[in-house]
């Protein structure tokens, strides 16, 4: 099948396949051809095309292919072959017509903006790589009209404080920017309805403030709309914290909604002046009640950015995640690499992302799982099929576990019976440590485990001396525990010295 790459519908600057995707789109036993000139804003040139294998067409010839990938859909779905897929950002909840158009011509559309939100189709999540990106030049807009420096300074002219930048959301666009403002030497701070990013928060350097009323459970990886309490108390903290930050950026995104207003005019009002505003959502109406969308304004000497194409503002980088995502997605759909694109409805991403097929439509999909999603902690009822019938008695969970620690016990209490009395006292040192340990190591946070078990090593370590010691006994017994503790503990140790080191390498540089 043949892959046409056209010049983008909204403008040049971007483009969905770059040389390095193209030659990966071969891989995958597709042809590609470009419109030529299609990458130039992007900084990709006809020759690089060429070279990466792709053969340069007229505009009319990209639309004609069989699968036609671009940023943005076009306004005229006649460009395309009858029968043609389009892989576009197709926002289908908001274009019932396009959906419609592209119905009638029997193409089969499909939506990358619709990837759910699952572990395997994070490779294919065009919102998530392009908010990533948008993420970054948020504080780079930011640092642009900022007076000052981001980052603390003693000089010999004087102390230089650092930046308070404050985040408002912390999904995937407010965790590239709090990584962005971090590295930058700021300090920052963030805020998010969904209590369960603190940990994501705290490991990109920024501190979590919680929002001190009860959140909404989301089912979907995605914010609920808030309760009263909880946004009155939202409201209240963000003009506190917005007051005392140099740089506020909000990203607050309920999908399917227009941004809520998180930050009113008293609020851009008590910020200090010269302080910026970033709105992420001004596409979406705005997190600032005076955001103008597309402008960059001053108000009561406060910046307020309201850019809403920030991944446009880094074409190079955005069109490469972009074409990464669609190798992805076509690499699901074309499993023997034959160049054929098969699209199976029962897999869930090729359902939640599928619009029209064949003359119908297919919008909405049914609702996905995902697997961000928080467990209820709410009992579940019993089946209907449990229901009926006699209820035979079965061992609720909690009675399975005392059966077991009485087990436990009875056991513990013969193997004290049959030991030498001189012995005890080591079950007692046993018993102690077993506590001790159990909430040393469940109290350390899951990023430390590797450190924690750096530490262990010393533990091994004394185990090794004292059973090599101990080798030699004459008593058979203590011989072969003796060598099983030593084989075990230095399993840990060289283990522990290969998992650190494997680790430490993913932080060096090349
Ligand atoms: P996301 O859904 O991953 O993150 C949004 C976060 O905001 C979530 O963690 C959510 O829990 C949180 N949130 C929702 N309501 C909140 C509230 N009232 N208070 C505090 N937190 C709240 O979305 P993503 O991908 O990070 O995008 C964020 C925003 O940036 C979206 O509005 C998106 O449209 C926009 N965006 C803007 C771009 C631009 O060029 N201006 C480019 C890409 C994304």
């Amino acid at each position: 099948m043949r892959i046409g790459v056209p010049v983008e519908p909204t403008g040049p600057n971007l483009v969905s396949a770059t040389p390095d995707t193209v030659g990966k789109l071969h891989r995958l036993g597709y042809d590609v051809v470009v419109e030529r000139g299609a990458g130039e804003g992007a900084s990709f040139t006809d020759d690089m095309y060429e070279q990466a294998g792709a053969t340069l067409v007229d505009g009319d010839e990209a639309w004609a292919a069989d699968i036609v990938t671009t940023l943005d859909p076009p306004e005229d779905a006649e460009r395309l072959a009858r029968g043609a897929m389009l892989i576009s950002r197709l926002a289908p909840a908001r274009s019932p017509e396009l959906l419609e158009k592209l119905r009638e011509r029997g193409v089969t559309a499909i939506a990358m903006d619709a990837i759910p939100r699952i572990s395997r189709a994070q490779s294919m999540d065009v919102l998530s790589s392009q908010a990533n990106i948008a993420g970054y030049r948020a504080v780079i807009e930011a640092a642009n009209v900022f007076g000052r420096l981001f980052t603390g300074q003693v000089t010999a002219a004087g102390k230089v404080p650092p930046a308070t930048v404050y985040i408002i959301g912390a999904g995937v666009a407010g965790l590239a920017a709090i990584g962005t403002a971090n590295s930058m030497g700021a300090i920052v701070e963030a805020t998010d309805v969904r209590a369960e990013v603190a940990e994501q928060v705290e490991s990109m350097g920024a501190t979590f403030v919680p929002i001190p009323a009860p959140a909404q459970e989301s089912a979907d990886g995605y914010a609920k709309e808030m309760s009263d309490e909880q946004a009155a108390a939202a409201e209240r903290l963000y003009r506190e914290r917005a007051a005392h930050a140099d740089i506020v950026i909000t990203t607050a995104n309920i999908p399917g909604r227009t941004a809520p207003i998180l930050l009113d005019e008293e609020a851009v009002a008590g910020m200090k002046p010269g302080s910026v505003i970033v709105d992420m959502a001004a596409g979406s109406g705005g997190n600032c009640e005076l955001t103008q969308p597309g402008e960059i304004i001053t108000v009561h000497g406060v910046t307020i950015i309201g850019l809403t194409e920030l991944a446009r503002r880094l074409p190079a980088q955005s069109s490469q995640l972009f074409g990464q995502n669609i190798v992805n997605f076509l690499g699901l759909i074309t499993p023997d690499k034959d160049g054929q694109a098969k699209l199976d409805l029962e897999d869930v991403i090729c359902r939640q992302v599928t619009c029209t097929q064949d003359g119908e439509t297919l919008w909405p999909p049914p609702p996905v799982q995902v697997s961000a999603a928080p467990t209820s902690s709410a009992p579940t009822p019993p089946a209907a099929s449990e229901m009926a019938g006699p209820a035979e008695p079965v061992p609720a969970k909690g009675q399975a576990k005392l059966l077991w620690a009485a087990i436990a016990a009875c056991l513990g209490a013969a193997l004290v019976l049959v030991t030498p009395l001189a012995f005890i006292g080591h079950y007692m040192v046993l018993a102690l440590a077993i506590i001790v340990g159990f909430y040393v190591i469940t109290n350390v946070t899951h990023a430390l485990h590797t450190s924690l078990m750096s530490v262990t090593n010393a533990i091994s370590g004394i185990i090794i001396v004292g059973a090599l010691l101990q080798v030699g006994h004459s008593n058979w017994l203590v011989t072969v525990l003796s060598f099983i503790a030593i084989t075990i503990a230095s399993i840990n140790v060289f283990g522990g010295f290969t998992v650190t080191h494997r680790m430490l390498a993913m932080f060096r540089k090349a």
